[in-house]
């Protein structure tokens, strides 16, 4: 059965546990006056008596006894969903955003974190969902139940955080902050005892590069958009890739930022230009000889830590050279869309096109304009749909839920389309972009509408 829109409001009976339907709403959930049905919220569950609103046959308003609030541990009143599963009446649904670092702090209840959660958060309006943020030692697997940050509306405008004690939800977003953060014991356990649980969690975990690269690689679907790659380059390695490519780039099989990478130039006669940051600056250096860069370049670094990939001559704007971010998400329908394409032109100088080492973003549709006019929305769509069959690809190769992903993609100069990382944690540091505030809001948006997908609701 579909689910139903009502809105919530309570009623104090500390003693009964009932929830009171205007008759319409009743028959239309095939439900029986007086019959006692299992009630649901999240992964609680109790009995509780329906009742006729004989005053409100028609309309949406829903009353809860307080006993049957306190039980399930319904959080608020106001817009959700019915829906009838089997011989279970759902409320909900309850979607739970899981991290770290939380404080016990109204005002910044996750740090320096909490206005990146406020916002998405704030996707909840109009929506009818439960939606919260928890840490995974704030649950309490005897009775199902979570203490929880609820973002509210306040009466003064505005919002106001509260911890509320609630059920575990239906649906989980991993946002664990970071690889370190994912190896404590607390996250660890979290997501063993939640996998018996039967609970959807999606984005679980931060990709590496190599496993992305291994993945899709041997895949004819996705193959020709990935780079050439090899693990812990030897000197042999990288020089094999410079006989078939003029450019290579090393990069750190976990890095992210642009943090340890590095850019070979191979211009025969000359010798081999190699250009890295080095946290003070861009800086570029020649060698004459491979083997003399190669010992240049892994003094400091591990070869182990490291991939050696084909270079790709991305295409310019003013000079410089610029990819995408192009930011994905699965909608309710559970189908890959395309939220956001931010281009990304490298600062002088800069082997990245990261805003940290100088680089600018520009809306993607912008950029393709300037270069190409008519031909615009012909480039636009060459990326948007390789960057759909990637993350079709992605998710069928790794088996698990995934509702959002930020795969960095380049064009080179013959007009081919290349991927060059997928990030399963994306930043959002895109959107801060004045003119991608509406991309902004609809990716936000359909985080919630894929939870509810998941939510089954
Ligand atoms: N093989 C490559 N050829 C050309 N440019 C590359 C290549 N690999 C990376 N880059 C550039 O460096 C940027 C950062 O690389 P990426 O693999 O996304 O690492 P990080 O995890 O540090 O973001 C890319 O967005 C792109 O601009
Ligand atoms: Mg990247």
């Amino acid at each position: 059965m579909e689910s139903i829109r009502v809105r919530l409001r309570f009623l104090s009976y500390p003693h009964v546990s009932g929830i009171i339907l205007p008759s319409a709403l009743v028959t239309k959930l095939q439900l029986r006056p007086r019959q006692k049905i299992r009630i649901s919220l999240g992964k609680r569950e109790v009995v509780a008596t329906i009742f006729q609103d004989r005053r409100n046959q028609e309309g949406n308003v829903v009353k809860v006894t307080s006993m049957l609030k306190t039980n399930l541990g319904i959080p608020h009143g106001g817009l959700i969903q019915l829906k009838k599963e089997g011989e279970t009446l759902r409320i909900g649904p309850a979607i739970g955003i899981v991290t770290t670092g939380l404080k016990q702090n109204a005002r910044q209840p996750i740090g320096q974190r909490t206005s990146f959660f406020q916002k998405l958060l704030q996707a909840q309006e109009g929506k009818g969902v439960f939606y919260f943020i928890f840490a995974p030692n704030e649950v309490d697997w005897e009775t199902n139940r979570v203490n929880a940050w609820f973002l509210r509306p306040s009466k003064q405008g505005g919002y106001i955080w509260k911890k509320m004690n609630t059920a575990l939800p239906d649906v989980v977003y991993d946002r664990i902050p970071s690889r370190s953060a994912e190896r404590h014991e607390a996250v660890q356990e979290f997501k063993l005892k939640l996998a018996n649980y039967s609970t959807p969690m999606f984005n679980q975990g931060f990709f590496n590069k190599w496993g992305v690269h291994q993945l899709l690689y041997p895949n004819p679907e996705v193959n020709e958009f990935i780079p050439e790659t090899y693990p812990s380059p030897s000197l042999a390695t990288v020089r094999s890739l410079l006989r078939k490519y003029p450019i290579v780039y090393l990069k750190p099989k976990n890095g992210s930022l642009g943090y340890g990478i590095v850019k070979i130039v191979h211009s025969p006669g000359k010798g081999y230009d190699v250009s890295y940051h080095n946290g003070g600056g861009n800086v570029k250096r020649r060698f004459t000889t491979l083997s003399a860069l190669y010992q240049h370049v892994f003094r400091t670094r591990r070869a182990s830590a490291y991939l050696a990939q084909q270079g790709i001559s991305l295409l310019t704007f003013h000079g410089r050279p610029f990819d995408f971010r192009v930011h994905l998400h699965k909608n309710l329908q559970n189908e890959w869309v395309v939220s956001c394409m931010a281009a990304k032109v490298a600062g002088s100088g800069s082997v990245t096109t990261h805003v940290r080492t100088g680089g600018t973003v520009i809306p993607g549709d912008e950029l393709l304009n300037y270069l190409f006019g008519k031909q615009k929305g012909l480039m636009k769509e060459r990326v948007s749909q390789a960057a759909i069959r990637l993350a079709t690809a992605i998710e069928q190769a790794k088996g698990m839920d995934l509702g959002e992903l930020g795969l960095d993609m380049g064009i080179d100069t013959h007009g081919h389309v290349w991927m060059f990382e997928a990030n399963s944690k994306p930043g959002r540091s895109i959107f801060k972009h004045a003119r991608l505030k509406q991309a902004d809001i609809e990716s936000r948006n359909l985080l919630v509408d894929y939870s509810c997908y998941l939510a089954n609701f």
